[in-house]
């Protein structure tokens, strides 16, 4: 392993803001924070932040949109996970040194989130640029699919949000699975700012590190806005 890479995962140590559970923490059971994000968490940087809407970025990479989110609305405050620390080690510098008390980190695999988070905890997850899974078969593993759907619809509360930002029209298609099982679509564009989306909906113009690239690839950027509508399972769209 690099130095840099060694340099920054101890310094990971060091972050009040970040959470990086071990193996046995989460396997097969809850993590202590669990329920207590508020109060456990966020309440104890700061008193006033426990009773605050909670709001989750997946595959949050390097955290630029939890950083910008956190920075732009200190009513709510945000989650960003990821399971590499390296990437991860910058969204916490950043809201470390920006002294944002509404900001935080979690290292875990997404496919464990469950053990993190209670019913109704969460007000609204941002999925932005994930990992597209072209290859025939790997369908189930975007975040985006009835299979995390599911894990999601266990903490997100009633009425409650996803964002999905992305460059891959092939992960835009989870339009297919909004229709297939009749989730409430608020917002569905195939490029954001050919369309001034980014002037209405002043979030959407936060740029990550892939965000930035795909742009200069001339990539347009997708956007889509829906719930879970209450459900707790999910057709599966994809062809086995
Ligand atoms: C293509 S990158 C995008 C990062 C960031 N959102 C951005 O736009 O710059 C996808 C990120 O998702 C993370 N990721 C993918 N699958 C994951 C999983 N199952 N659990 C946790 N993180 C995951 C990767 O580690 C990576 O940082």
């Amino acid at each position: 392993m690099g130095k840099d890479k060694l340099r920054k995962f101890a310094e990971n140590l060091t972050f009040e803001n970040l959470v990086q559970p071990e193996f046995d923490e989460i396997f097969r059971r809850d993590h202590a924070l669990k329920g207590h994000w508020g109060e456990d968490f966020f309440g104890r940087r700061a008193p006033e932040r426990a009773e605050k809407p909670i709001v989750l970025e997946l595959g949050c990479g390097k955290g630029e949109y939890t950083v910008g989110l956190g920075a732009a609305d200190p009513e709510r405050n945000f989650i960003g996970i990821d399971i590499k620390g390296a990437r991860m080690w910058r969204g916490a510098k950043t809201a470390t040194g920006m002294g944002l008390a509404n900001v935080g980190f979690l290292r875990t695999r997404i496919e464990f989130i469950g053990s993190f988070f209670g019913p109704d905890e969460v007000s609204e997850i941002w999925i932005t640029f994930p990992d597209p899974q072209l290859k025939k078969g790997r369908e189930k593993k975007r975040l985006t699919s009835p299979v995390f759907l599911a894990y999601y619809a266990q903490f997100l509360a009633p009425g409650g949000t996803i964002h999905l930002k992305t460059d891959s029209r092939e992960l835009h298609d989870t339009r297919r699975v909004i229709e297939a099982n009749g989730l409430p679509c608020e917002a569905a564009c195939v490029d954001i700012y050919g369309e001034g989306l980014d002037a209405i909906h002043p979030t959407l113009s936060i740029k990550t590190t892939y965000e930035r690239r795909f742009l200069d690839e001339g990539k347009p950027i997708t956007y889509l806005r829906f719930g879970l509508g209450g459900r707790r399972e999910f057709e599966m769209v994809y062809d086995e």
